[in-house]
């Protein structure tokens, strides 16, 4: 079997695997549909607004700010496994994941670094930070979303 088949067929067992866990979990599961609904009412038109393309200034304050505030939850590259991880309420979203990013649209992820998640430690930045800089956060997690 050539190597790409056999990672497809890696990637496909995983895949399966995943969704089995998922479904072990409803209470999360349920929470996150309900969450997508609250955002689709609060945001309306704008659920699905594209977010533009960033700046290399805005990707480099943001990498700058994510490392201060975000990586002790979400670790240094966005992976998911920073320090305090296990420690808290829900598991701090992999956010190199493509999976993970496309369960709510941009506007929604943005509007969840603003308000944060309630009932777990995702916290909302906006008390904290700018707009601006919640905005160059944003776009530079985005950038470390791992297509292939
Ligand atoms: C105290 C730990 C902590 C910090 C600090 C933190 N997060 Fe989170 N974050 C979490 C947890 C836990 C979740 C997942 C909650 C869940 O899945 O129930 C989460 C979820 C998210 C999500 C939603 C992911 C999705 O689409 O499912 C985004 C986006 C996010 N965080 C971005 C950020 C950004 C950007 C920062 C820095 C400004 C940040 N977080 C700081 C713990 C943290």
């Amino acid at each position: 079997m050539a190597v790409r088949q056999l990672i497809l067929l890696f990637l496909l067992v995983a895949s399966g695997c995943r969704q089995e866990e998922k479904t072990v979990d409803p209470g999360q599961e349920q929470r996150f549909a309900l969450l997508r609904e609250h955002l689709k009412r609060q945001l309306g038109d704008k659920y699905e607004a594209p977010v533009p393309a960033a700046s290399p200034d805005q990707l480099k304050r943001g990498g700058e700010l994510f490392a201060k505030v975000c990586a002790a939850c979400h670790g240094g590259r966005g992976e998911g496994k920073g320090h305090v991880a296990t420690a808290l309420a829900g598991t701090p979203t992999n956010l190199t994941s493509p999976h993970e990013a496309s369960f709510f649209s941009e506007r929604a992820r943005l509007y969840i670094i603003r308000k944060g998640m309630p009932g777990t430690a995702m916290m909302g930045w906006e008390d904290v930070l700018t707009e601006q800089d919640i905005l160059a956060i944003y776009l530079y997690i985005r950038s470390l979303i791992q297509y292939e």
